[in-house]
């Protein structure tokens, strides 16, 4: 095994050199799956699996910590550098998913512990551009357009590349967002960090800040490979691979807080305390959009946001896998909350951009929230066996 990579005597050359060992060095970590004696009380499984045909951290059931990590690519790199992060990404990915330290790891002893950790990486226009492939790059693949809610914040949007990182322990998500920033730290730079949690009691759909359960209506995995999962009809590379909408939306607790239940209930158009559309009486009917009360009046206003997010047909439906986020209030502020909102869907225009302009046009939730972040990123198919890297397909075929 080559010597760890020390933070000084961190040349270029070595850095692509440890990538192009640590992908080598990917079926070595493959089978080692530590469980240590504390992890084998947990009932959720202590590791996700690295290989297979779509990355991890998209349809695996999202544990109770993320941190989403946007990068900037440093000025001119080409196609042998970027594909150089996402070998390094990759050896080390398939290592500290399966809790083995990575190669550089200057923590070991926090990889014993994955607790169901996934690495899954994204690519924004600009890789694009570097690398020469505009001819590949996904039709999509763009920042959004501009919405009229927006107030969009440079700091949280945009971004050449992407580690999403989930575990059920924060720890096994600050360690590797720290290994996998550290070793490619000469040819990118961190953009943004978001951090979010997610938690409900097994079984149950989480609750957002404001609230409400949020996560009924989702994709099951029968339809994830019609809806999420690219089949490289327009860009072969791109099979089994994905797209990312990642927005950052404030909520302004403040005035929510002045708003009683039934208000609260009326603007999403579901019950509080068990998430039931306001047509039923348990979380999983199926919202009754024609209904209306002895007065005539819908019961689910038109304007609620169930009844503007709906999709008005199958090919607008998408894969909802948000984390709240709660940070630090700015002096003089009460809260600074929100959701970060993660879509997965095989094509951005086609399924997403009609629902996310619905929703700007009107939604009764918009007075208390506010988009301050929006990114797009292509999710490239998963690593099949030890020995490729992320985006391989992209670069090599
Ligand atoms: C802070 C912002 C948001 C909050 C608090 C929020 C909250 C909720 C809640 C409570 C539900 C009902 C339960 C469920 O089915 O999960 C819901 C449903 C939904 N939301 Fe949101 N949401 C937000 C932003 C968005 C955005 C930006 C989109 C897409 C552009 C979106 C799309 C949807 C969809 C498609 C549904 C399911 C609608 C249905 O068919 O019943 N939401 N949301």
């Amino acid at each position: 095994m080559p010597e760890p990579i020390g933070p000084r005597g961190f040349t270029r050359r070595r850095l692509l050199g440890g990538g192009a060992a640590a992908a080598g060095a990917v079926g070595l970590g493959a089978g080692a799956i530590a469980l240590t004696g504390h992890d084998t009380h947990r009932a959720a499984p202590a590791t996700e699996p690295f290989y297979g045909p779509h990355q991890a951290g998209i349809a695996t059931a999202p544990p109770t910590h993320v941190a989403f990590v946007g990068f900037d690519l440093r000025p001119g790199l080409d196609r042998d550098d970027i594909a150089g992060v996402l070998k390094i990404w990759t050896g080390d990915a398939a290592r500290l998913t399966q809790g083995t330290p990575a190669l550089a790891d200057t923590e070991p002893e926090l990889a014993a512990r994955p607790s169901r950790l996934t690495v899954t990486v994204g690519l924004g226009p600009a890789v694009f551009t570097a690398a020469g492939l505009e001819q590949r790059r996904p039709a999509w693949l763009r920042p959004l357009p501009p919405f009229t809610i927006d107030r969009l914040e440079p700091g949280w949007s945009d971004g050449d590349l992407l580690l999403q990182i989930c575990a059920e322990e924060a720890t096994a998500v600050a360690h590797a967002v720290r290994v996998l920033c550290r070793s490619v730290t000469s040819l990118i730079t961190v953009r943004w960090v978001q951090r979010g949690f997610r938690d409900a009691a097994p079984g149950q759909t989480p609750r957002n800040l404001m609230g409400q359960v949020d996560g009924t209506v989702n994709i099951a995995a029968p339809d994830l490979d019609r809806l999420v999962w690219d089949d490289g009809a327009a860009q072969p590379w791109l099979a089994g691979g994905t797209s990312l909408v990642l927005r950052r939306i404030a909520m302004a607790l403040d005035t929510w807080d002045e708003i009683d239940a039934e208000g609260r209930e009326l603007t999403v158009g579901r019950k509080l305390g068990n998430g039931a559309p306001l047509t039923g009486s348990r979380e999983f009917d199926e919202p009754d959009f024609a209904a209306v009360d002895a007065h005539g009046i819908p019961v689910i206003p038109p304007s609620s946001h169930i009844a503007r997010a709906r999709h008005t047909h199958d090919g607008e439906r998408f894969l909802r896998r948000g984390y709240n986020y709660d940070d630090a209030p700015a002096p003089g502020q009460t809260s600074n909350s929100g959701l970060l909102f993660a879509a997965y869907q095989r094509d951005v225009d086609a399924q997403y951009l009609p629902v996310q302009q619905r929703l700007a046009d009107f939604d009764a939730l918009n007075v208390w929230t506010t988009p301050i972040g929006s990114s797009v990123f292509v999710i490239p198919p998963g690593v099949p066996e030890p020995g490729g890297y992320l985006g391989q397909t992209l670069f090599e075929s």
